[in-house]
């Protein structure tokens, strides 16, 4: 994309190719180069005082809040999803957690979203809960009737879809109309969705959360969170992410950025890859049920097309009543899964799982298994699941 001001009207993937990158500016290398620094030199005491008298987090001024890659994928992430700007820092759980702490004091009140990854749930009944913040967790499927939670100290209600081990699909527009009615804030991990495939601010999102550590990087090599908010939040939230001292490693950044430019067509793969596998998992006599919204007969289909530009390649499934120790050598027995946390590199991935509740039970008929989908030949993937399965009896 040429450095000149012409209208323009890309479409995602064009955008996902050219922005956050400006060859004409750096000898013509097609990637923004990697800048390791701490101290930022200004010429003179005029610059100094310019950067100084600039509007907060526009200018390259110190290390900690940004080098020329940081604020590159930044507008990169901003852009696909549609939000106002974004920022960085060390890891998803940061995140989870900043925003949090930006939008949330002594005597407000969160509602918190029961299927929520693990550790936001601990961060709400530990250090918020220190600081004086009362958390009460709500039905995923709660829909509208998330009204009848709202109080007049309800500052944040946090969603995550889909929800964490058990993929259930929350009506976004709902609950953000709700939530905007009495003036509470609607903050989402969107980790699953991707700024590609769920574009969170026109479902009503107003903070949207990333464990760019997943899909975005997509190589299972980096740790990375970043935050996309709409303008009215973004004050906020960056002013206590600064204040925090949250930031995120050049070489991390780049890596974030170079996953940015695949990340459609690894979606897409993913998505291929999962469904086969998925629909081979549903016809399979161990198993009771598959939690993956791309299938029809799956509770949040239909709110997923409605919502989502697509599915990725993590999803769960439910076996039929089986002893652990079984469970244990399926899994062991596999050859192509890895035994591992996270999820969205270009691998499988296989753990059993152990939702959290305290909204509702969490009441399944068998043992919950979680799956991340790679790109490998997914003919490979459903024989290495065929022989392990065999082991459940
Ligand atoms: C949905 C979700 N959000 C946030 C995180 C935290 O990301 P990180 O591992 O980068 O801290 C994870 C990690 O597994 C996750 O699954």
């Amino acid at each position: 994309m040429k450095n000149d001001e012409r209208p323009r009207n890309f479409k995602q993937d064009t955008l996902l190719t050219h922005v956050g990158r400006n060859p004409e500016a750096n000898h013509g290398v097609v990637n923004p180069p990697v800048y390791h620094a701490s101290t930022i030199l200004s010429k003179d005491m005029a610059e100094w005082e310019a950067k100084r008298a600039a509007p907060p987090f526009t200018t390259i001024r110190y290390g900690l809040h940004g080098t020329p890659g940081t604020f590159a994928l930044e507008e990169l992430l901003a852009r696909i999803e549609g939000g106002y700007r974004a920022m960085l820092m060390s890891s998803g759980l940061a995140a989870v957690t900043a925003p949090l702490q930006a939008l949330l004091g002594a005597g407000d009140h969160c509602l918190m979203v029961d299927s929520a990854y693990g550790p936001a749930r601990n961060f709400c009944d530990g250090i918020l809960k220190k600081c004086g913040v009362e958390t009460t967790y709500y039905d995923p499927l709660i829909g509208d009737g998330i009204a009848a939670l709202m109080r007049p100290n309800t500052r944040v209600v946090y969603c995550e879809s889909t929800g964490s081990l058990t993929f259930e699909i929350q009506d976004i527009p709902a609950i953000a109309r709700v939530a905007h009615r009495h003036g509470a804030k609607v903050l989402m991990d969107n980790t699953w969705g991707t700024p590609y495939l769920f574009r969170s601010f026109e479902h009503g999102v107003d903070v949207s959360i990333h464990a760019a550590t997943k899909y975005i990087c997509g190589h299972s090599d980096v740790m990375l969170g970043a935050v996309i908010t709409n303008e009215e939040s973004f004050l906020p939230v960056r002013t206590a992410v600064a204040q925090i001292g949250h930031s995120a490693a050049p070489d991390d950044v780049f890596f974030a950025l170079r996953g940015m430019r695949t990340l459609s067509v690894r979606l897409e793969r993913h998505q291929k890859n999962a469904m086969q596998v998925a629909r081979w998992l549903q016809a399979h006599p161990a198993v009771s049920r598959v939690l993956y919204p791309a299938l029809p007969e799956d509770p949040g289909h239909e709110i997923w097309k409605r919502d989502f530009l697509g599915a990725c390649g993590l999803f769960g499934f439910v076996l039929k009543p089986v002893a652990k120790e079984a469970v244990y050598a399926f899994i062991d027995a596999l050859d192509l899964f890895g035994i591992g946390a996270s999820w969205g590199g270009f691998e499988s991935l296989i753990q059993p799982s152990y939702p959290q509740r305290t909204a509702q039970r969490w009441a399944a008929e068998g043992p919950l298994v979680r799956v991340h989908i790679g790109l490998e030949d997914p003919q490979d993937l459903i024989a290495d699941l065929a022989q392990g399965l065999e082991r459940l009896r």
